[in-house]
Order: C-alpha cells, then sequence, then structure tokens
C-alpha cells in the first residue's frame, strides 16, 4: 500500500479497536487524530503509541466537533465512539440511542459543515438478530434484538440518507467478535464492565475472578455451547485503513462483515485459552442467556473481494496468545 499522509479523526480512539486502528493509521502514514470523552477509554496507551495526545472531547457537543474541524484540515473520519455494552443498552436504552444515535448524527452534521464526506463506521454483527443462514452475508435481513444493535443499525439507515441528501460516503463495517491485542504489547483490550468471553476467561486464569460461567451446553452445536466468530482486532484495524483508502479512491458506499469467518464454541475457546496459558480455567454452568443465537459466524467474502483484505492472524491460539500477553503485562 502507498503511505497516505491524509488526516483522519478518530472519534473513540482511546478504546480497544479505536486504538488499534489509529495506530495502524499511523503506521502507514496517515495523521490519526484521536477524540475520546473518555468515558470508557484509556488516555496513556495510545498516547504512548502514537507520541500524540487525544482531543478530549464528546461527539455529542457540537461546538467543540466545529472548533476541531476548522482547526484541523480533516479528510475523513472513523467513527469507533459509542456505548457498547448490549445488556446495559437493554436497562437504559434511550442512555444508548442518545450517545450511538444523537452523538453520531451531531458529528455528521458537523462533517456536512465542514465539508468533510468520507465516513467509516463501526457497526455490529449485532444489526443481524438470529441468522437464518451461516455464515452470515451482508444481504441478510437486519432484525436487531437489543437496543445496541438497533442504535448501529439506524445509524446505518441515516448514513444512506445523508449521501442521498449530500453526498456523504460510507463504509459500515460489521464486525464480529473483536478479540486480541497489538502484537507488540502497547494496547489491549480493557473494557469496563468486561463482558466478552476471552478477556474474561483469561482473568479467570490469571486468578483474578474465580471461573468463568458456560451459559447453555445444550445448544444444537457439536459441543453443546455457543459458537462465535473471533476477529483479531488488528485485523480489524487493518480492514479499516483498507476501507478509508476504498473510500479516499472514490469506492463507493457499502457494508462490510469482519469475521474470520470460523466459529469456535465457548468450550473451544476455554480449551485453546487452558492451552496457551498453562493453567488451570474452573467452569461453572449456568442457563442460556435470553437472545444468545447458536451460532454467530459471518462471511467475510466480501471485505477479501472488495478490500483485498485477509486476516493475518486468524487463528484462535495466537488471538489468545497475543491478549494473554497484554492481560499478563496489565496485570
Ligand atoms: N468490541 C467488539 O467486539 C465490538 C463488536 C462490534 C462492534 N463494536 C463497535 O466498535 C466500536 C468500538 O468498540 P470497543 O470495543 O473499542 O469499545 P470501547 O468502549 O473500548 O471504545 C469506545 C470508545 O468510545 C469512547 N466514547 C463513547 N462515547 C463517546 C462520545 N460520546 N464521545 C467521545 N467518545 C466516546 C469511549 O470513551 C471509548 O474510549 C463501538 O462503536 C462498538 O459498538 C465492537
Amino acid at each position: 500500500m502507498i503511505p497516505d499522509s491524509r488526516t483522519v479523526l478518530v472519534t473513540g480512539g482511546a478504546g480497544y479497536i479505536g486504538a488499534h486502528a489509529a495506530l495502524a493509521l499511523a503506521e502507514r502514514g496517515y495523521r490519526p487524530l484521536v477524540l475520546d470523552n473518555l468515558s470508557k477509554g484509556h488516555r496513556e496507551p495510545i498516547e504512548r503509541a502514537l507520541g500524540a495526545p487525544v482531543i478530549q472531547a464528546d461527539t455529542r457537543d457540537r461546538a467543540a466537533l466545529d472548533a476541531i474541524f476548522a482547526r484541523e484540515r480533516i479528510d475523513a473520519v472513523m467513527h469507533f465512539a459509542a456505548f457498547i455494552e448490549v445488556g446495559e443498552s437493554v436497562v437504559d436504552p434511550l442512555r444508548f440511542y442518545e450517545n450511538n444515535v444523537h452523538g453520531t448524527v451531531t458529528l455528521l452534521q458537523a462533517m456536512q459543515a465542514a465539508g468533510v464526506s468520507r465516513f467509516v463506521f463501526s457497526s455490529t454483527c449485532a444489526t443481524y438478530g438470529v441468522p437464518e443462514i451461516v455464515p452470515i452475508p451482508e444481504d441478510h435481513p437486519q432484525n436487531p434484538l437489543n437496543p445496541y444493535g438497533r442504535s448501529k443499525l439506524v445509524v446505518e439507515k441515516i448514513l444512506a440518507e445523508c449521501e442521498t441528501a449530500w453526498g456523504l460516503r460510507s463504509v459500515s463495517f460489521r464486525y464480529f467478535n473483536a478479540a486480541g491485542a497489538h502484537p507488540s504489547g502497547l494496547l489491549g483490550e480493557d473494557h469496563d464492565p468486561e463482558t466478552h468471553l476471552i478477556p474474561l476467561v483469561l482473568s479467570a486464569a490469571l486468578g483474578k475472578r474465580p471461573s468463568i460461567r458456560i451459559f447453555g451446553e445444550d445448544y444444537d452445536t457439536s459441543d453443546g455451547t455457543c459458537i462465535r466468530d473471533y476477529i483479531h482486532v488488528s485485523d480489524l484495524a487493518d480492514a479499516h485503513v483498507l476501507g478509508l483508502a476504498y473510500l479516499l479512491g472514490g469506492g463507493a458506499s457499502t457494508a462490510v462483515n469482519l469475521g474470520n469467518g470460523r466459529g469456535f464454541s465457548v468450550k473451544e475457546v476455554i480449551a485453546a485459552a487452558t492451552r496457551v496459558t498453562g493453567r488451570p480455567i474452573a467452569v461453572e454452568k449456568a442457563e442460556r442467556r435470553p437472545g444468545d443465537s447458536p451460532v454467530l459466524v459471518g462471511s467475510s467474502a466480501r471485505a477479501r473481494k472488495l478490500l483485498g483484505w485477509s486476516p493475518r492472524y486468524p487463528d484462535l491460539e495466537t488471538i489468545l496468545a497475543h491478549a494473554w500477553a497484554w492481560h499478563q503485562r496489565k496485570a
């Protein structure tokens, strides 16, 4: 890829995936400007990795956004900033719509006013709901099961309307389960609350929690536990850089799944984590959780064909080894 020196505003860039994308942009010669309100993100790791300060601002603050767009020559926006926890979205849906939808609308208004029209958006496989076909293709019906997924689907629709109205061009990436950590050990996953399987399993291996709960062992899958598609966060970051280059090169708006194309069961993840860490991991049986699909695996054919993307770290043990190195360092 030819290095590109254009400036990219990375909202939510102090968070898990946004930080990896910001670093991947810098590594390709782009100038990432990290904007984060630090409600969930971490200033220090990304500032150290980039050697540049985080702009502490909120996507719902129009005046702050206008000042940034006036001050910097921004060529494109990557938008990661959002609330992400599905359970919280069910308890307090309005808080989610206020941040994930209103925050995005405010950002798009500032972009429109500043004449910035290239947008890479963090959407999710949660927009699909219960899969009718696996691996899930992008033209699969979108019927989200919770306010979090719906907040992302609403934004996808808004992006299409902005394209018609004022020429916005966007790539919506629908991620499956982001996992792993930067191979350098500089960045990793640090959510609070943590609800993702791999960090929970690794914190059990570190003795920070007594056991890991398996929600349902009676699904119609190979070993009875749910199957998910885990994608290395650095592979996600690479796809974002390719998606941006595609848009800057005149590519049409689209939605693109980002997954491994392979599924691993909860028990397979725990067994692999036991091998990688060399530590015993205690498990506890629990009831199925409402809304959990037995299998969620995405087709990554479009990402490969349209963007020339292929995952560098598709192997579960590599994903776990990188995450383990990060968790040990953080412990
Ligand atoms: N982690 C996953 O597996 C996964 C899967 C699918 C989609 N996504 C999407 O990817 C994006 C990033 O997820 P993540 O796992 O890195 O989450 P994260 O919580 O680590 O990062 C989100 C960041 O956005 C910031 N933020 C939130 N609201 C903001 C606002 N109004 N203004 C400025 N900053 C704000 C937070 O402080 C945080 O640093 C999210 O949009 C999420 O919905 C994540």
